[in-house]
């Protein structure tokens, strides 16, 4: 029986931080031992808000050297950059078609910007461009056009799923037939949403991130400056209400974990030995990895030969697929 396809992408905006590396990169990876796997970097979505030609492409490199240190085996998993793939654009410029333009006014990134302007008083789509605005389209065709059955991401994206496979069914609705697989989201239960440094989602646009491979220093000063409550040294506290425990969990053992939320409830801990704790268990798991990081940034050459060989292999799978669009929807098939 042929194997499922899990596929998923990371916008090149940074390096990735603790959100989404427990959010998607690593269940994704987890994912790839059982599923035929295709992760790639979503520089078109990036394009939205970077618009510095250098930074974008050394953002490319820190993505990509990111899921090489994670563990991403090339030689397994189809590993692109999908501005190499412009089957991926075609694609997109039909979904448009099938898409209505109400299910885009509903997308909450685009929701959440109207919003703010409106209460900044400005007009509502200040700002904004078509690329926003368009997309659940573009990511729509990143997951169809590769024939995507699960689609691992944090809880955030769920809604940018359900709406790709909402225009897969109304494109096979329109040519009568199972043209295009519908995909689901894989939300893995216990990392849906990774808390940041003041208690909310981890995430770029709220400045509440850890970076993934911040040298030891910088990451304990960074622990440093968790958000915590006036509770004294000697009260007893509760772990599951602490987000440094929260963020605790992700990282020690299970004996680990008992352990300190014993000494939690004891009382006699404060909130800087919690964070150090925190930080020991973080620096010895995110260690081997950050080397490991450091070393394949350094070899750019590398990187390029590995996304050269990636997008060669993944323009032949969506080739095929977009042929088989094409000559659905009564265009020139073009593609074979
Ligand atoms: P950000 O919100 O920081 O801009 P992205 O939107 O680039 O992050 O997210 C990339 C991937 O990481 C997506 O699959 C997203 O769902 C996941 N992700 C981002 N932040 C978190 C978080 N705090 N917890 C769990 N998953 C997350
Ligand atoms: N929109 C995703 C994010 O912000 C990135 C992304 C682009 C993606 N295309 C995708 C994720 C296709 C999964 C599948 O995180």
């Amino acid at each position: 029986m042929q194997k499922k396809v899990s596929l998923t992408g990371i916008k090149p905006t940074g390096i990735p931080h603790i959100g989404n590396y427990f959010g998607a990169i690593r269940p994704a990876l987890e994912l790839s031992k059982e599923y035929e796997a295709r992760y790639f970097i979503a520089d078109y979505h990036a394009l939205n808000s970077v618009k510095d030609p250098h930074l974008l492409k050394e953002m490319v490199y820190e993505v990509a050297a990111t899921w090489l240190a994670s563990g991403l085996d090339p030689e397994k998993v189809l590993f692109y950059r999908q501005s190499d793939v412009p089957e991926t654009f075609d694609l997109a410029m039909i979904l448009m078609a099938f898409t209505p333009k109400g299910l885009m006014n509903r997308a909450h990134a685009y929701k959440s910007a109207v919003q703010e302007n409106e209460q900044a008083g400005k007009d509502p789509d200040d700002g904004i461009n078509m690329g926003l605005y368009t997309y659940p389209v573009l990511m729509a065709a990143d997951i169809l056009l590769f024939d995507t059955n699960v689609v691992p991401v944090g809880k955030d994206q769920k809604q940018h799923v359900e709406m790709a496979a909402d225009i897969a069914q109304s494109l096979n609705r329109t040519v009568g037939k199972n043209l295009l697989v519908i995909p689901e989201a894989k939300i893995s239960e216990s990392t849906q949403t990774v808390v940041g440094l003041d208690g909310r989602k981890m995430s770029k646009s709220y400045n509440n991130t850890i970076s993934l491979f911040l040298p030891s220093k910088k990451l304990h000063k960074t622990l440093m400056k968790i958000v915590t409550n006036s509770q004294g040294v000697e009260e007893p506290k509760d772990p599951e209400t602490s987000h440094i425990f929260t963020l605790y969990k992700l990282f020690a053992t299970p004996e680990q974990q008992k352990k300190l939320a014993q000494r939690y409830r004891a009382g006699g801990m404060g909130w800087g030995e919690a964070k150090q704790e925190l930080f020991e268990v973080m620096d010895t798991y995110l260690a081997p990895m950050r080397e490991k990081y450091y070393a394949i940034i350094d070899d750019k050459e590398h990187i390029d030969k590995i996304l050269k060989e990636g997008a060669e292999k993944a323009r032949q799978v969506a080739a095929h697929t977009l042929g088989r669009v094409r000559k659905a929807i009564g265009v020139n098939p073009l593609y074979r």
